[in-house]
């Protein structure tokens, strides 16, 4: 299964020697390609998931890391941090109408460089059984509606930095998908502070799930009030990990004062 070159990274798309450009950002992100439909960030050299499956490591690591579909039920919650193609959104979309809920799944999704729908479309080429689902999301995006509305579904994606969309958000999940690059080439989306927000915007007996099993994130994401464990990753990766909201732990660290970044990074064992 080809996947990662550094253990906590997807595939890169570059040329030895050649390097990203962190300048490189404009309105839609730029891709390259691997092996025709799995798509490349040029500005962060990664590839969106796996190169070895996409949708096989989208339903190991957020669904199941979330215990979905097991704990859907109605008004269920999902936000995700890195929307990019909305590969997690159609699988998890599918596994609500397929688990025989009725009524909408809710759905928040942010992001800041959003894919354009020519791109989208060649990504999910590669999932004929999300078929139904992809042309959905790909003719609002066309008519660039930042809104899908169907009776199985309530979906939006709010542009912008998720470190202040997310801040701004006065919603709450009850499953996170931690989706940014990793945390080595896209360390902005896994700030203490960010994870900090994602807490606080959590219901009661909520849950993340993150293909990354950083040190850093492991550490941030309980600070924050979760409680945290480590589980086998998708394909040739070691690990992940998922979390639930521990009450206890939430209120401790919403009466102390905030962990400096710099504290965490230095008790980096990872
Ligand atoms: C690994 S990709 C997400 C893959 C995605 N979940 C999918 O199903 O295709 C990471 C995403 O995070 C987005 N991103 C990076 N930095 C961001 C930021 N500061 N705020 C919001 N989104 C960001 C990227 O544009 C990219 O779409």
């Amino acid at each position: 299964m080809s996947r990662a070159r550094n253990p906590d990274t997807r595939a890169s798309g570059l040329e030895s020697g050649e390097t990203s450009d962190p300048t490189d950002k404009g309105p839609f992100a730029k891709l390259s390609w691997i092996g025709g439909n799995v798509p490349v960030s040029r500005t962060y050299s990664e590839s969106y998931y796996s190169i070895g499956g996409g949708l096989g490591e989208t339903r190991h690591v957020f669904l199941a890391g979330n215990r979905l579909p097991e704990r859907f039920r109605s008004g269920f919650h999902i936000a995700e941090i890195g929307f990019g193609t909305g590969l997690n959104l159609l699988a998890a979309w599918k596994a609500w109408v397929d688990s025989g809920q009725t009524g909408a799944l809710l759905y928040t999704g942010f992001e800041a460089f959003p894919v354009e729908p020519d791109d989208m479309k060649r990504a999910h080429a590669a999932w004929p059984e999300l078929a139904e689902y992809a042309e959905q999301l790909i003719r609002a995006s066309q008519a660039g509606q930042s809104r899908i509305l169907t009776d199985s579904l309530k979906a939006r994606i709010l542009p912008g930095d998720a470190r202040q969309t997310v801040q701004n958000w006065t919603g709450a999940a009850d499953a996170w998908f931690l989706d940014g690059f990793s945390p080595a080439r896209n360390p902005e989306l896994w700030e203490p502070r960010l994870l900090q927000a994602v807490a606080a915007r959590t219901r009661p007996g909520g849950t993340f799930a993150t293909y990354s099993a950083a040190g850093r994130v492991r550490r941030s994401l309980k600070a924050a009030g979760f409680s945290v464990i480590r589980l086998p990753g998708y394909g040739r990766k070691r690990h992940m990990i998922r979390g639930w909201l521990d009450p206890v732990a939430r209120n401790a660290q919403a009466s102390r004062p905030a962990v400096s970044p710099e504290t965490l990074d230095r008790n980096d064992l990872a």
